[in-house]
């Protein structure tokens, strides 16, 4: 089988990360599924912003958690980036938190896929974060607003919950059970990994890096029943290693090329 493809940040190779504009052009070019990142407003609002900061991705300054909602929806989100939808002057004069290149909240971004039965959304919730474990249970209330939190099996959820923190993949796996969730893993491990997973995840989410180092890993965690998901795989020969390794899911931040590539092959 092929792995999936799954939009990181959007399709952020062009279009700014995280807005989205983003996200419309990688459903557009085909994308499988979506990835994004999520933390707490000062206000309590999940928003899609990938660093503790929003001083990389908008024109503003300062830490998410202590900026509200309001706050943050002032900041342009896409004026840094190259690559601007074809639109990009008119978007950015009439710029809102409901417009292409505003942040973007969680809400909004599963209004997006909820409309779309065919697509996944990865959330992965950062830490360490000010507001620690409340991320994950406004994540699952809001997942339970939307009929997202029940899936028939883990099979079909449309969407997965991930992150660095085995204690935030354990948390999601009490509010709930029946959510898939990813256990992402940093680019080299001390010693060889044993394919286990210490959060109980159903999924591993190792580094393209960590798997071109040690492709054998795919195969141990697949043995404990864990399948992959691998992020970031933009180029064609590391396209090519997951698709030979098996890998389900690809996070890329190309998702036509990377479509393309295993079109080809
Ligand atoms: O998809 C997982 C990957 O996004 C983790 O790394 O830093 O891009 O969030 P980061
Ligand atoms: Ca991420």
């Amino acid at each position: 089988m092929q792995p999936a493809v799954v939009a990181h940040r959007g399709a952020s190779a062009h279009r700014a990360e995280h807005t989205l504009a983003a996200y419309a052009l990688a459903l557009d070019q085909g994308a499988d599924g979506l990835e994004c990142d999520v933390r707490l407003s000062r206000d309590g609002h999940l928003v899609c912003v990938h660093d503790r900061t929003v001083d990389r991705t908008s024109n503003g300054r300062g830490v998410v958690s202590t900026l509200t909602l309001a706050e943050l929806s002032e900041l342009d989100y896409a004026g840094w980036h190259g690559g601007l939808p074809d639109n990009a002057d008119e978007l950015i004069t009439t710029r809102n938190s409901h417009n292409e290149i505003g942040v973007l909240t969680l809400d909004e971004l599963l209004g997006l896929v909820v409309e779309r039965p065919g697509k996944k959304l990865f959330i992965e919730t950062k830490h360490p974060v000010r507001y620690g474990a409340l991320v994950e249970a406004k994540l699952v209330a809001m997942l339970h607003r939307f009929g997202l939190a029940t899936p028939k099996s883990k099979e079909d959820s449309q969407v997965l919950m991930m992150s660095f923190s085995v204690r935030a993949v354990r948390r999601v796996r009490q509010h709930a059970p029946g959510l898939p969730t990813v256990e992402l893993l940093h680019d080299f491990s001390p010693t060889t990994r044993d394919g286990a997973l210490s959060s109980g995840a159903d999924y591993t989410g190792p580094s393209i890096r960590m798997l071109r180092n040690d492709p054998g890993y795919v195969a141990r965690a697949a043995a404990h029943g864990h399948p992959t998901y691998c992020w970031t795989v933009d180029k064609p020969e590391d396209v090519e290693l997951c698709r030979r390794l098996g890998v389900r899911y690809v996070a890329t931040n190309r998702p036509a090329a990377t479509r393309e590539t295993l079109a080809a092959g």
